[in-house]
């Protein structure tokens, strides 16, 4: 079947600002969009800038607005959008270049939150592993999920309008480790998350949990971390 693709350019050696430009090519209804851009990459034009990288899903570096909602051009298939299928960058970061956006901005809030392991200084060295049930393991499941994709922030209207705000990838990258029992940094976490840029300016939009290509409840995360911060319930 032949496909046509509108995608956003910008080449900031040259434009002022960005544009459309169309490709039509021959797919296969089963194709991904991303086996689409391929071919006008490979084929037609090889200027056009985008990242991927595992093709699979599970590195989280292609996330593009397809037909105005944000996915993983791995993960959409031709067969489910509608023609001509409208490609463009996530919104909200700064444009670098086509369908690249410079996602330091996204890192940063991330980092913020000290997304990692943070052990107690006060206990000691288990001489094994540190052991968890699996109810425990089970609390904080739903965001070990998160691959860190952006489609979330970059779908959230407070974060389009305030670059400040940690966005709710940063708030389920602080959930996966606020509920592990084996983390003392809960507080530490809680404590920026009450700031002014934390999880309190979340109006429950939901656009972050419709985005999510690994289907976590996002919302729901950052409403347990409102409570966590409310009533020390963690
Ligand atoms: Fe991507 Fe979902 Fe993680 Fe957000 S929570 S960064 S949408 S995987
Ligand atoms: Fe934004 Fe999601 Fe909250 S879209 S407003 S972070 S529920
Ligand atoms: Fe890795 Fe799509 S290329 S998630």
């Amino acid at each position: 079947m032949q496909v046509t693709l509108r995608v956003q350019r910008f080449n900031p050696e040259h434009d002022t600002d960005p544009h459309f430009e169309s490709y039509t090519i021959d797919a296969d209804a089963m194709d991904r969009i991303l086996d689409c851009l391929h071919q006008v990459k490979w084929y037609r034009d090889s200027s056009l800038a985008l990242r991927r990288s595992c093709a699979h899903g599970i590195c989280g570096s292609d996330a593009m607005v397809i037909n105005g909602v944000n996915a993983l051009a791995c993960k959409v298939l031709v067969k489910d959008v509608k023609q001509p299928i409208t490609v463009e960058p996530i919104r909200g970061l700064p444009l670098t270049k086509d369908l690249v956006v410079d996602m330091d901005p996204f890192f940063s809030g991330y980092l913020a939150v000290k997304p990692w392991l943070i052990a107690d200084d006060a206990e000691p060295e288990p001489e094994r592993e540190r052991i968890q049930s699996a109810a425990e393991r089970e609390r904080f499941d739903d965001t070990t999920k998160c691959i860190l994709c952006a489609a979330c922030t970059t779908s959230c209207p407070i974060f389009w309008s305030d670059q400040e705000y940690v966005g709710p990838a940063a708030i389920v990258g602080a959930h996966r480790f606020i509920f592990d029992s084996r983390d003392a940094g809960g507080r530490e976490r809680i404590e920026i998350l009450s700031g002014k840029n934390g999880a309190f300016k979340c109006r429950t939009a939901f656009n972050c949990t419709a985005a999510c290509p690994r289907g976590i409840e996002v919302t729901k995360a950052i409403q347990e971390v409102k409570q966590a911060a409310l009533f020390g319930s963690f």
